[in-house]
């Protein structure tokens, strides 16, 4: 009887598979009311050679028991972390997940290096909108109604009166309606033209600049723009000015570097000519000050514009505009 109560703990115990049971069969065997203290509660009734006999053998079969059931706690334990090590085992020498930092998009990057360069010759940034009245987009830049600059540019028409901006020059007139001279501001901006081929997107940015004061020359827009075109393609790049024409300018330029990709020799991308234009620009004329409100004769200014996709393309030698815009990662992620 005595023995076959270690037998059915031995027994039991050998089932055990997870710590939490353990403390139950401790408490059938050796708790409060289990078997082995109740049994040792009931020495009293025994004679005292039976007494002695029992006390001993009950005192080992618990200290047995409480034994037995610590190392089967520690050998449980022990089982516990080598099966959980062996389900978050790391192969620490298989290659790393790849994972890519976000970075600017090409024509961010320049469009940010325009913008640091301009801020460093203490020019402010300025925005408009890009649903613009007809008014701002042409008719306060001297381009009536009618009148033949209108057809250089494709515009997409929102109502009679109301056009999705074709340039940024409408912000020059937009900030001179609110602000005096002296003035020094670049505004970039996307634009919208009807227009679609390896060179032309129908969305684009430009930055628009004016500088406007008392006493603003030529040669101020001539150094200036100079000046932004080594510091954006480097010392050595030449530089060439053309006469052009710009309703909204008298003089109008357009500003030509040498073609980076063949050194002024002539080649596809600059059509043979050794040249690329990069900047449309002229001194601001008298109507467009008449239009923002200034007192005639007051004010002098230069203003100038340029595509960031196309000095994007130039800076890196893209020759298909359209690949900005298909956000494939694989031409994304060279930048
Ligand atoms: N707005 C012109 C265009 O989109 C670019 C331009 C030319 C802007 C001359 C100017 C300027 O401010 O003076 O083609």
């Amino acid at each position: 009887m005595q023995d076959n109560l270690k037998q059915t703990f031995l027994a039991e115990i050998d089932n055990i598979k997870y710590i939490q049971e353990l403390s139950n069969l401790k408490a059938k065997y050796i708790g409060k009311k289990g078997l082995i203290t109740e049994r040792i509660k009931q020495l009293g009734s025994l004679s005292p050679e039976e007494r002695k006999v029992q006390g001993i053998f009950l005192n080992e079969l618990k200290n047995f028991v409480e034994e037995t059931i610590k190392n089967k706690e520690v050998q449980l334990r022990q089982q516990e972390i080598s099966e959980a090590l062996k389900k978050e085992y790391i192969d620490i020498t298989l290659p790393g997940k790849d994972f890519y930092f976000g970075g600017s998009h090409p024509v961010n990057k320049t469009l940010f290096e325009i913008v640091d360069i301009f801020r460093e010759l203490g020019f402010t940034v300025e925005e408009g909108p890009e649903v613009e009245l007809d008014y701002y987009n042409f008719e306060a830049l001297n381009i009536p109604k009618n009148h033949p600059a209108r057809d250089m540019q494709d515009t997409f028409y929102v109502s009679e009166d109301v056009v999705l901006r074709t340039h940024t020059s409408p912000i020059q007139i937009r900030v001179m309606e609110k602000k005096n001279p002296p003035l020094r501001f670049i505004a970039p901006g996307k634009v919208y033209r009807c227009d679609s081929d390896v060179s032309h997107t129908p969305m684009f940015h430009q930055v628009e600049g004016l500088m406007v004061d008392e006493k603003v020359s030529f040669s101020h827009l001539k150094g200036m723009l100079v000046y932004f075109l080594r510091r954006l393609f480097g010392e050595e790049i030449p530089v060439r000015f053309r006469p052009s024409f710009f309703p909204f300018t008298e003089p109008s330029t357009e500003i030509d570097i040498g073609c980076i990709i063949c050194g002024v020799k002539g080649c596809r991308v600059c059509k043979g000519t050794g040249w690329l234009e990069v900047l449309g620009a002229g001194m601001v004329h008298p109507n467009v000050f008449k239009f923002a409100g200034y007192p005639h004769g007051k004010y002098t200014g230069f203003a100038f514009g340029m595509g960031v996709e196309r000095l994007t393309m130039l800076k890196y030698g893209i020759d298909d505009i359209r690949l900005f815009f298909e956000n494939d990662i694989r031409f994304l992620r060279q930048f």
